[in-house]
């Protein structure tokens, strides 16, 4: 499965580094083209390469990871190529023009037919980064979705990761506890063996 990531910066690389060390090739774009990601991509190594959002968003499942307003630029040039696919969504809006819906709600609104996950929003990039294995126990990765299968799918990731994912329920559901500045926002949680 090949990822592609809309978005190269501090969580697209982190989540980027977690793909790589787990053996799916991957590839980024960013909004300044493939010239601008050549360090990055030698810093990821042999299963990373640079794109277009195009090239990106033509993989198997793809990231979002840029600012909540460059989402609808960013996702305006590759909604048809997502109909159907796994996208996760990994942005928070951080505005004070807050949305009448749940951000990813939004999110889905702007590809229709993509699978939405909301994931990986909740810890800062530098904790995303860090090793998701503490001491007995592991990091904790929220995830929520309106397509069991898109989810299943995204929970195996997270769990081949190293994180312990915990499934929220549905986008509406997850929201009020996930966005920016809500209870389990920034919260670097870690889950323990009974
Ligand atoms: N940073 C955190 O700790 C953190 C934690 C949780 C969630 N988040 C959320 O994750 C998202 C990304 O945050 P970040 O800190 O990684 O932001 P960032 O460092 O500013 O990176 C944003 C990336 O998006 C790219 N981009 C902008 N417009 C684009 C377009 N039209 N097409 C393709 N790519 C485009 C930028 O490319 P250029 O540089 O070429 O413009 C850049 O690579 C945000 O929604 C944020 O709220 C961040």
């Amino acid at each position: 499965m090949k990822i592609g990531f809309i978005g190269a910066g501090h969580i697209g690389k982190a989540l980027a580094k977690k793909f790589v060390k787990a053996g799916y090739p991957v590839i980024i774009s960013n909004s300044r083209g493939p010239d601008s990601l050549q360090a990055l991509i030698r810093e990821l190594g042999e299963l990373a390469s640079a794109g277009t959002s195009e090239e990106a968003a033509n993989a198997d499942l793809v990231v979002l990871a840029v600012m909540w307003d460059q989402a609808p630029e960013a996702l305006g040039k590759v909604k048809d190529q997502l109909a159907g696919k796994i996208v996760i969504d990994a942005t928070n809006n951080m505005n004070s023009a807050a949305t009448d819906k749940p951000t990813s709600v939004v999110i889905s609104e702007q590809i229709p037919g993509a699978k939405v996950v909301k994931a990986f929003n909740t810890l800062m990039a530098a904790t995303l980064d860090a090793d998701p294995q503490t001491g007995s126990g592991n990091r904790v990765i929220f995830f929520s979705g309106d397509h069991p299968d898109a989810k299943d799918t995204v929970g195996k990731i997270i769990t081949e990761f190293g994180f312990a994912g915990i499934d929220l329920g549905d986008l509406q559901q997850a929201s009020p506890l996930t966005e920016f500045a809500k209870a389990l926002s920034v919260q670097n949680l870690v889950s323990y063996p009974n």
